[in-house]
């Protein structure tokens, strides 16, 4: 048994040289035990719950499906996507997101049948009994039908409710982004933290907007209007699983957005809980996975962050 999927044996085809963020490719498995080793012995004296272990377990199962997957979703990639639109014409879907969760899926099933998946695609309810498997087969649709390489495959387990384990991973960057509840966020075999800083016009702050959007556009550029006002700067990766990861890893400062879904954010919450950020609606309340608006910060900045986004409350 190993701490978490980062250990374990990831390499899609995209790159010669790996960047650290990667599973290490085809490591051996005596080097596997002795990154597992000293990852114990990090967390000796405490004794895992039977939550973490169980999550454990799930994500470490997860590295040969995330590198099949990622391979396909990166041959797709440049192929007839056969794009289709859903809710309306932004919101997308293409034959690599639907390819994508039916193979996440069926992993699921095989390895563990008693376990429940809801997935953006297949669609499924999160108050099943024991482990529920929040899947966003291509989180960044649009960044992906439109080749660029910001998407992501996010996968959250949550049990009665609490998120217990949560992996995101990159495939066009070969970076993957794990935490098991109460154990930490790992960027593949380095643990991260959120940045340092306290003062909101030192913030880079990143955000995203909804699909729906018709009726919200002066709200939502109210929102723009009083980040421009007081932060550094403002970004749209295209991605909420990238935002939250990069927030975690102290490359953003703090992520605001409006009616994302449990897909969109189950692992890249835990990830930002563990590397020490702050997850809560825009009205400063604990950010639940059936929350409509999320506000995740460094911690450091999070009253602050409140306050500039007061008017969309
Ligand atoms: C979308 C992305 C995007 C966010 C949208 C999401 P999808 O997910 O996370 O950053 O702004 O609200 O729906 O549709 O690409 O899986
Ligand atoms: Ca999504
Ligand atoms: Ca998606």
């Amino acid at each position: 048994m190993r701490f978490c999927t980062n250990v374990a044996g990831l390499h899609t085809h995209c790159c010669s040289s790996r960047p650290e963020g990667e599973f290490p490719g085809a490591v051996h498995p005596r080097k596997r035990r002795s990154v597992y080793a000293r990852r114990l012995r990090l967390f000796s004296g405490r004794k895992l719950t039977s939550l973490q272990a169980e999550a454990r377990r799930r994500l470490d199962s997860l590295p040969s499906v995330i590198a099949e997957v990622s391979g396909i979703l990166l041959e797709l990639q440049t192929a007839d996507l056969n794009i289709r639109t859903k809710s309306n014409d932004k919101d997308l879907v293409t034959r690599a997101d639907l390819e994508s969760e039916t193979r996440l899926r069926s992993f699921v099933e095989r390895n563990f049948p008693g376990d429940h998946v809801m997935g953006e695609e297949g669609g499924g309810s999160l108050s099943g009994a024991g482990f529920t498997w929040v899947i966003d087969p291509v989180d960044g649709t649009i960044n992906y039908a439109h080749g660029l390489p910001l998407f992501a495959i996010s996968i959250g387990l949550t049990l009665d409710g609490t998120i217990a384990g949560g992996l995101v991973h990159m495939p066009a960057l070969s970076t993957t982004y794990t935490a098991v509840k109460s154990m930490g966020a790992y960027c593949g075999q380095r643990k991260i933290s959120v940045s340092p800083t306290t003062n909101p016009s030192q913030a880079l702050v990143v955000t995203g907007f909804p699909y729906d959007r018709s009726d919200k556009i002066e709200y939502l550029l109210g929102g723009v209007r009083s980040v421009l006002q007081n932060c550094r700067g403002i970004r749209r990766t295209g991605s909420a699983a990238v935002d939250l990861c990069w927030l975690a890893d102290g490359k953003f400062d703090a992520h605001y957005e409006m009616n994302l879904s449990p897909w969109d954010t189950c692992a890249g919450e835990l990830i930002v809980r563990e590397a020490g950020g702050l997850v809560t609606t825009f009205a400063g309340r604990d950010h639940e996975l059936i929350d409509k608006s999320l506000l995740a910060t460094n911690g450091h900045l999070h009253d602050a962050m409140l306050k500039i986004l007061e008017g969309m409350q």
